[in-house]
């Protein structure tokens, strides 16, 4: 190489790009914030507004939990719209949802019997829809399909609706519609499965591809595309039950909960009404003076707020603000037990 060649080369190689970011924001508005055709794939799963029906139904009320503010179904055409303006041509959608909130999406979407030759189905928003994929839910062992709550034939599996934007095949086309894997059994929202999403990303993608999950909740998403060499984009209002793996890209300011030691044992505040009356034990109204829900003239604005939400929502919304809003120095033990509440997902009985 000649020297008149060699000071051509540029003074620093270029940075790599971006590997992965992550932001405290409403999915709708993340979505917006983006460019048109800036992603390669979205992999999502809202918090769809039929867990409220599991929610309120007999023994499922049990045995699930109440983690997170729901989205509206009126929304979910938003978000495949935006989902379609933000993909790249010729690229993949692959939604997390359930039987109920799979029929309202087809419906909305105007999905009909009529297919196209290649056996798609046009959506309204412009995507096609391709077909329902399957989690099926095993054993830990993977041995078996291990069977969850309702009484019609027990819940053991999960739907994960297939889009696609223009064309784009498969990276392998051997891979069956139905994927087993046992539940992800980590703290959080409905965490799925890495061996499910990073199927879903290995068939969809390539390396250095961007992925896009606005509603992240512990990140398997992002742990996923890294451990693929996929460059991914991570969103949600609350990132408290983030993978410990990726709190160095959270905010500074993001309480990422799960990555912090909970020493307590867990312990659920009492009725809010109690809290605000006064009439609840001693130890509980010290923990809601010291959280700010009391002060010497009883309810604060914060704790008039909790007692607005909506019953159903309530639930969320005490667990949100103890595992969100940042402990103070010496707590009283009690209010540690609150957040440890909040972090575990056990539920009111
Ligand atoms: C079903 S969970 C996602 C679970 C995730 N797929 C995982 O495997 O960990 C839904 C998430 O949406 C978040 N969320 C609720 N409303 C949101 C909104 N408007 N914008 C962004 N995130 C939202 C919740 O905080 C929750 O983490």
């Amino acid at each position: 190489m000649s020297e008149s060649n060699l000071l051509e080369l540029p003074f620093t190689a270029p940075p790599p790009p971006e590997p992965g970011r992550i932001v405290v924001s409403d999915a709708f508005e993340l979505l917006r914030s983006l460019a048109p055709e800036s992603v390669d794939l979205v992999v999502t799963d809202p918090p769809y507004e039929s867990l409220q029906i599991h929610r309120a139904r007999g023994t499922t009320t049990r045995l699930t939990t109440n983690w997170f503010a729901t989205v509206p179904n009126e929304r979910l055409p938003e978000l495949l719209r935006e989902t379609y303006r933000v993909l790249r041509p010729d690229r993949h959608f692959y939604l997390f949802c359930d039987e109920v909130t799979a029929d309202v999406i087809k419906q909305q979407q105007k999905v009909s019997a009529a297919r196209l030759p290649n056996g798609a189905r046009k959506c309204s928003c412009g995507l096609v829809y391709w077909k329902e994929i399957v989690w099926a839910k095993t054993t830990l062992d993977g041995g078996r399909i291990r069977g969850g709550t309702g009484y019609h034939y027990r819940a053991a599996s999960e739907r994960i609706l297939f889009f696609e934007k223009g064309k784009r095949a498969l990276n392998d086309l051997g891979i069956p519609d139905v994927l087993m894997a046992p539940r992800a059994g980590v703290p959080g929202p409905a965490v799925k499965p890495g061996a499910v999403v990073r199927t879903l990303i290995a068939q969809s993608t390539a390396p250095g591809d961007l992925v896009l999950d606005p509603f992240c909740g512990s990140g398997v998403a992002g742990v996923e595309a890294r451990a693929l060499d996929r460059r991914f984009l991570l969103g949600d209002i609350d990132l408290a039950y983030l993978d410990p793996s990726l709190a160095a890209l959270a905010p500074h300011d993001a309480i990422v909960a799960r990555a912090a030691v909970v020493m307590e044992e867990p312990a659920e505040p009492p009725e809010l009404e109690a809290l605000a009356d006064a009439s609840a034990a001693e130890d509980e109204l010290d923990a809601a003076r010291a959280c700010g829900w009391l002060d010497a003239d009883g309810a604060t604005a914060v704790l008039d707020e909790l007692l607005d939400v909506r019953p159903i929502e309530r639930e969320a919304a005490v667990r949100r603000f103890l595992r969100t809003e940042p402990p103070r120095p010496r707590e009283p033990d009690r209010l540690r037990a609150w957040r440890a509440w909040a972090l575990s997902g056990r539920r009111r009985s």
